[in-house]
């Protein structure tokens, strides 16, 4: 538990930064990186990016993948998680561009980019440290109530509770956010060897609440960390109103 936003932040990038020091990548065998988007890890990425640029981390043996993406958003719209990726985190380190993997949104066949997204990750080596980000109703991805727990990677339909969240990235309109994407499954994120999940602010609360004080349930996904060995909630004191 920090105090804020920012101590959130850096607490979070400077544990990564040691866990890909610590690793020693090399070519054969490099440090693989589950991310996320949203609000929540725009500080880390801005803190990891500091520290790039100070040269205390590289990112040239980091593999990643993505947790998801808008099914139906091609990669430079504004709002597709490619975008996001690239303007807030990969332009600014010195990734290999084939290291960096996202779900396509528009794959001809979903099916097919999930199952290939899969075996993707297995012929990486798995994912050593996952970090992600809740939603108010206890998403991880876009694992939306009622995911199974052991889901793969595949399309999820959104609810409207997450599309009215996401509206304020879409003008306001909800109706311009996409009904649907291609999401990690909870069992892809359960398998990575380490999780870390950011929260911050007191709407998040009810999420930390379920997820730590709750009994394990399908309709609060978050809650499954609790069926992972090396889960780490990373939160501010907001979030931590409902413990
Ligand atoms: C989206 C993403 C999630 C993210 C969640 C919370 O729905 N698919 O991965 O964790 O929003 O976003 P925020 O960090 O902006 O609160």
């Amino acid at each position: 538990i920090q105090p804020n936003y920012e101590a959130v932040s850096r607490w979070t990038a400077q544990y990564i930064s040691q866990r890909i020091r610590d690793y020693k990548p090399t070519k054969t065998r490099p440090f693989v990186l589950g991310l996320p988007t949203g609000s929540s890890p725009l500080g880390v990425y801005k803190e990891l990016i500091t520290m790039y640029k100070a040269g205390e981390i590289s990112f040239a043996h980091v593999v990643t993948f993505n947790m998801d993406e808008y099914l139906g958003l091609d990669a430079q719209h504004p709002q597709s998680y490619h975008r996001f990726m690239w303007e807030n985190f990969f332009s600014h380190i010195d990734i290999d561009e084939r290291n960096v993997h996202i779900l396509n949104g528009m794959a001809p066949d979903p099916a097919k980019e999930c199952a290939d997204y899969e075996q993707a990750i297995a012929a990486a080596g798995g994912i050593e440290l996952f970090l992600g980000g809740v939603g108010v109703d206890g998403h991880l991805a876009f694992n939306e109530p009622g995911s199974s727990l052991s889901s793969r990677t595949r399309d999820k339909e959104l609810t409207l509770d997450t599309r009215l969240v996401n509206a304020r990235f879409f003008n306001g309109d909800v109706s311009q956010v996409p009904v649907a994407a291609l999401t990690v499954g909870i069992g892809t994120v359960l398998d990575a060897r380490e999780v870390v999940v950011i929260a911050n602010g007191h709407n998040k609360a009810r999420a930390l609440h379920a997820a730590i004080e709750g009994g394990i349930n399908h309709m609060w996904p978050i809650s499954a960390l609790q069926m992972h060995q090396r889960a780490i909630i990373v939160c501010d004191d907001a979030a931590t109103d409902e413990l």
